[in-house]
C-alpha cells in the first residue's frame, strides 16, 4: 500500500498514467517507461558527480562498484584484501549474481566494473581478458572413478550430473562444450549454487563440472577432480566496463591492479 500511494503521488505530479494493472500483474505505460529511463539517467549523473568529487581527493575517498558472477566471488575477496589495505579509505560495493543477473546490472549501468567469463558480446562494452578460468569434472572421493587414471568423457555422460541453473555462465560453457563434442549429459539435478553442488557431489548424488576457482578458494568437502580427457574446459576471466562511461580513479586503479598484480596472485593461489 505504501508503494502504491507513492506511485499514485508520482503519477499525479507527472500528470500521466504510469502503469496499468491486468489481473495481479502491473505493466508500465510508455510514460512510465520514459520516467524510469529519466530516473536512471538522473541517478547516473548523481553517481558520476560522486565519483568526480571523490577523484578530487585522489584515491582517498569514493566507492568502487563491482559486480561479479558467482564463480568469481571465490577469488575477488582475496584480491580486494590487499587493494583495500593499500587504499583504506575507499568503500567497495560488491554485487554477486549468475551471468544473467550480472548482465541485467550491466544493462542498467549499476556498477563500474563487471567480471564475467562469458561477457555478453551484443552489448556496447570494453572487454579485457585477465586470467584463466578452467572448468573441471568433480566427483566424491568415494566414487569408483576417483581412482581411474584416465577417463574418456564419453564414459561418464551416463553418470548422474548436477548442473547449474539456466542463466549461469558455467552452464553456458558446459553446453557449448557438449555441443562441440556431440554429447548430452544425464542431468539428475539443477542446483543454483556452486557450494550446494560441491556438497551434493561429496554426498555421492552425482558428478559436476565446476570452475577450478570454486575449489581452490574454499573448504572443499570430500571431493576430487577427475582426470577426464579434453578437460579442463578452457575459459577465461574478463573485466568488463560500459563503453563511453567515465571510469572513476578508483575503478581505473583497480583494473590496473587486477591486470598487473591480481593475475600473479591468482596463479600463485592456483598452484598452491
Ligand atoms: P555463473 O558464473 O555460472 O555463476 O554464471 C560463472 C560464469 O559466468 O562463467
Amino acid at each position: 500500500p505504501t508503494v502504491s500511494m507513492q506511485l499514485k503521488k508520482l503519477a499525479d505530479s507527472v500528470g500521466e498514467t504510469l502503469y496499468e494493472t491486468r489481473g495481479r500483474k502491473l505493466y508500465f505505460t510508455d510514460a512510465g517507461q520514459r520516467l524510469i529511463a529519466a530516473g536512471r539517467e538522473i541517478f547516473d549523473v548523481i553517481g558520476r558527480l560522486d565519483s568526480e568529487l571523490a577523484d578530487l581527493h585522489g584515491l582517498k575517498a569514493g566507492t568502487l562498484k563491482l559486480a561479479v558472477v558467482t564463480t568469481a566471488k571465490y577469488f575477488i575477496p582475496h584480491l580486494l584484501g590487499p587493494f583495500c589495505a593499500r587504499f583504506p579509505e575507499i568503500d567497495v560495493s560488491f554485487a554477486i549474481g549468475n551471468r544473467e543477473q550480472v548482465i541485467e546490472r550491466l544493462e542498467r549501468n549499476d556498477d563500474d566494473i563487471y567480471i564475467f567469463s562469458h561477457p555478453p558480446r551484443e552489448l556496447d562494452i570494453n572487454v579485457v581478458q585477465f586470467a584463466p578460468n578452467p572448468l573441471v569434472v568433480i566427483a566424491s572421493r568415494a566414487h569408483p572413478l576417483a581412482q581411474r587414471k584416465r577417463i574418456n568423457f564419453g564414459d561418464i555422460v551416463n553418470e548422474p550430473f548436477l548442473m547449474r541453473e539456466s542463466g549461469s555462465g558455467t552452464r553456458l560453457a558446459i553446453e557449448t562444450f557438449l555441443a562441440q563434442h556431440h554429447h548430452t549429459l544425464n542431468v539428475r539435478m539443477t542446483i543454483s549454487s556452486n557450494e550446494a553442488i560441491k556438497h551434493a557431489v561429496a554426498e555421492g548424488l552425482g558428478l559436476a563440472i565446476v570452475s577450478q576457482h570454486s575449489l581452490a578458494y574454499s573448504s572443499a568437502p570430500d571431493i576430487c577432480v577427475l582426470n577426464v580427457k579434453n578437460f579442463p574446459i578452457k575459459n577465461d576471466w574478463y573485466l568488463v566496463s560500459v563503453r563511453g562511461k567515465r571510469m572513476s580513479k578508483i575503478a581505473e586503479t583497480f583494473v590496473d591492479y587486477l591486470q598487473h598484480e591480481g593475475v600473479a596472485m591468482l596463479r600463485q593461489k592456483a598452484s598452491a
